[in-house]
């Protein structure tokens, strides 16, 4: 996959339904009536055997697919197609005792063990030659099953954690910074090892760095660390995508995120699109519905549009936690939110709630006893409505005017190694988010590299590093209008994730007009509070102040601090760009939803951009095409909204004409389609 961008389509040519289905969990005989039942429910499409190593290759080069067989040809007569995984987030006890050695090291030195999952290291060549044996014996089994259309790889990467430290990671990682960096006076020189007397004499003295062993190890060389576990993995994945692709190059692949330490920039070169499991249960209360939103928007900008392998559909239950079972409708709506949000397919987790293991509180479609309840209903409806409109979705992406910086590992990585105790960027982006959301401004989240041409607003939330190449990008969207909303600590440090040396905010000063004179971490709001002057409202900070000087008559001060030794001082600044009439804010302090909400009458003054008035709880959120627009509304409420100001029009999803004094009821769902 190339120049990903969030508005690519996933390329699918079926709105796939269905769920992860785990026949080796169940009798035989299940399948015949599962299959049916699946039918029932318009299903077209399994995902299989992500777990399922020991099953496949019970012992070392001895196959066995029947299982797999039997279900795949036993859906398949009824119209129900099947995705594969390999099964590598699990490999087989045989394996584990037989090479030790490929087992994960934490930081603590301790060695993971077989009882759960994700306990090889992708670096180990052992577990790769493993990892392709067992890829290649599923996909030449494979190849030519017409019912199997796609493979997600492995399962949620780094899921549980990200870090190895064994010592098949202490010989990848030396490799990787000799490459990186060629001579070790070069490695010493950038990570400056003069701090704290690190210097090395050659790559064979490094080790994995890790934290508090016994103190904070150095950033530069945990940035690196943190781009190695990334760069191994993506070569683990692409030696199964190459065996796939090889096997048979009509099957797409894809893999489902979204965790730490992952470029999926990098992971989705060897994807088709990338995919993402959805569990709004997580959140406990109805601020699901926002952090849903937050998070579909944000897989969305990495490449664009995707698929869901796994989308809740009953509570989820592991040993300490039971989420809320979610009350009529509310899969429905959830289901909804995230087709308008770009999904292009979407599968339930799990078919049937397992009898056993470290599920068994994990509800799926079916309960423990088989028998089909209203969670059943509510898929099969749903499926029913897909069948209808999926399709037709294809080909469409989101549409958005005001967007959040989001999608950039080096980024993430850099703040969690250095934080100051500051919330993250990815933390600002979901709080600049809730607020915008809340609003019904039709945000998004994108990568500052991306196409901006149909924005009117990005914000960055605090990215420290913020390389060169990406700055014309933001420079041209200025010149045509748009407006650029910088957070405090921008571009402060490099690529090494060391602090640059000129005058903060580094290559923004020019575009910003401004320098930074001096900073400051607030610890004590409540003896020495702070705050700045927005449109005569006193609003409060309680993270952090920068003070700037003015370097050019272009720069305007919108708001000035009002106490302390930062009196009358320029806090919040604006630039306009060279030509036309877009511009660069500069704000001198967190990115708090206070600090958003004051200075949004000025950001929409002068991007134009604006909201939709709709009643508390309602969002309206559109896909589209060069001619057609779908119009997604949906009621968050538990009970019925009177509609009146809302544009209705012929519901895809009823069929019913919805105008004049409409109700839209409690989790209730409707999609207008309208020519542009
Ligand atoms: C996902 C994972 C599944 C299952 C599910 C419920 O993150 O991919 O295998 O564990 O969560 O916990
Ligand atoms: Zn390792």
């Amino acid at each position: 996959m190339n120049n990903p961008s969030h508005k690519r389509p996933t390329g699918l040519n079926e709105f796939y339904f269905g769920a992860p289905y785990y026949p080796e969990h169940w009798d035989k005989s299940f399948v015949e009536k599962d299959a049916k039942l699946m039918k029932e429910a318009s299903f077209n499409l399994v995902r299989l055997a992500e777990f399922a190593w020991d099953l496949m290759e019970p012992s070392e080069g001895n196959f066995d697919f029947s299982v797999f067989d039997n279900a795949i040809a036993t859906l398949g007569k009824e119209g129900v197609q099947s995705m594969l995984c390999t099964p590598t987030a699990t490999p087989p006890r045989w394996l584990t005792i037989k090479h030790p050695e490929m087992l994960r090291i934490d930081k603590d030195g301790i060695v993971q063990q077989h009882g759960s999952r994700q306990h090889a290291c992708h670096s180990s060549k052992i577990f790769r030659e493993y990892s392709k044996k067992i890829t290649k014996a599923m996909a030449e089994h494979y190849a030519t099953n017409p019912n199997v259309v796609g493979w997600q790889t492995d399962n949620e990467f780094f899921c549980h954690f990200s870090e190895c430290h064994c010592p098949n990671c202490q010989v990848s990682f030396r490799k990787f910074l000799k490459n990186k960096y060629g001579t070790i006076e070069e490695l010493n020189q950038r990570w400056g090892t003069a701090f704290w007397a690190l210097t090395y004499s050659n790559f064979d003295e490094i080790e994995t760095p890790k934290e508090f062993k016994p103190t904070y190890p150095n950033p530069a060389a945990m940035l690196d660390y943190q781009r190695f576990l990334s760069h191994d993995l993506v070569k683990f994945q692409h030696d199964q995508t190459e065996i796939l692709r090889e096997a048979n190059s009509n099957w797409w692949i894809t893999h489902n995120g979204l965790f730490g330490c992952i470029d999926y920039r990098d992971l989705c070169k060897d994807l088709d699109f990338l995919s993402y499991d959805v569990y709004p249960f997580f959140a406990k209360t109805r601020v699901r519905m926002q952090t849903n939103s937050f998070n579909l928007d944000r897989t969305r900008a990495w490449t664009g549009n995707f698929m869901i392998p796994e989308h809740q559909s009953g509570p989820g239950g592991q040993p300490p936690y039971f989420h809320d079972n979610p009350e009529p409708g509310e899969v429905r709506l959830y289901s909804y939110n995230a087709v308008a949000r770009g999904a292009d397919s979407i599968l339930y987790f799990r078919w049937r709630t397992a009898l056993f293991g470290s599920e068994q509180y994990w509800c799926g479609i079916l309960d423990h006893d088989n028998i089909p309840r209203r969670r059943y209903d509510e898929i099969k409806q749903i499926g029913k409505e897909l069948r209808i409109v999926g399709k037709e979705l294809l080909g469409t992406s989101v549409k958005f005017d005001v967007a959040i910086a989001y999608a950039d590992t080096d980024v993430t990585s850099s703040h969690n190694i250095y934080s100051l105790g500051l919330p993250s960027p990815y933390g600002v982006a979901e709080s600049i988010h809730n607020v915008l959301y809340n609003k019904n401004f039709e945000v998004g989240c994108i990568h500052p590299s991306d196409d901006l041409s149909d924005l009117k607003v990005i914000f960055i939330p605090h990215w420290t590093v913020f390389k060169q190449e990406w700055i014309e990008n933001l420079k041209e969207f200025a010149d045509n209008g748009g407006i650029v909303v910088v957070g405090a600590r921008t571009a402060t440090r490099n690529t090494d994730n060391n602090i640059i040396p000129e005058t903060i905010p580094g290559i923004f000063s020019e575009l910003c007009g401004i320098t930074i004179n001096e900073y400051g971490r607030q610890n004590d709001n409540e003896n020495r509070p702070l705050c700045l002057d927005i449109n005569l409202v006193n609003v409060r900070t309680d993270l952090w102040y920068e003070e700037m000087v003015c370097n050019d008559d272009k720069t305007e001060v919108i708001a000035s601090w009002k106490n302390r030794h930062l009196k009358n001082k320029s806090g919040i600044t604006f630039r306009k760009a060279d030509s036309g009439n877009g511009g660069f804010m500069y704000v001198g302090t967190y990115l708090t939803p206070p600090i958003i909400t004051a200075l949004l009458p000025k950001i929409q003054a002068l991007s134009g951009l604006t909201n939709k008035d709709l009643p508390k709880g309602v969002s309206q959120i559109i896909r589209e095409n060069s001619d057609t627009q779908y119009r997604f509304v949906l009621n968050s409420n538990y009970d019925a909204v009177n509609m009146n100001e809302v544009t209705g029009g012929l519901d895809l999803l009823s069929g019913e004409t919805k105008d004049g004094a409409w109700m839209l009821e409690g989790n209730g769902v409707c999609i207008f389609k309208e020519g542009k």
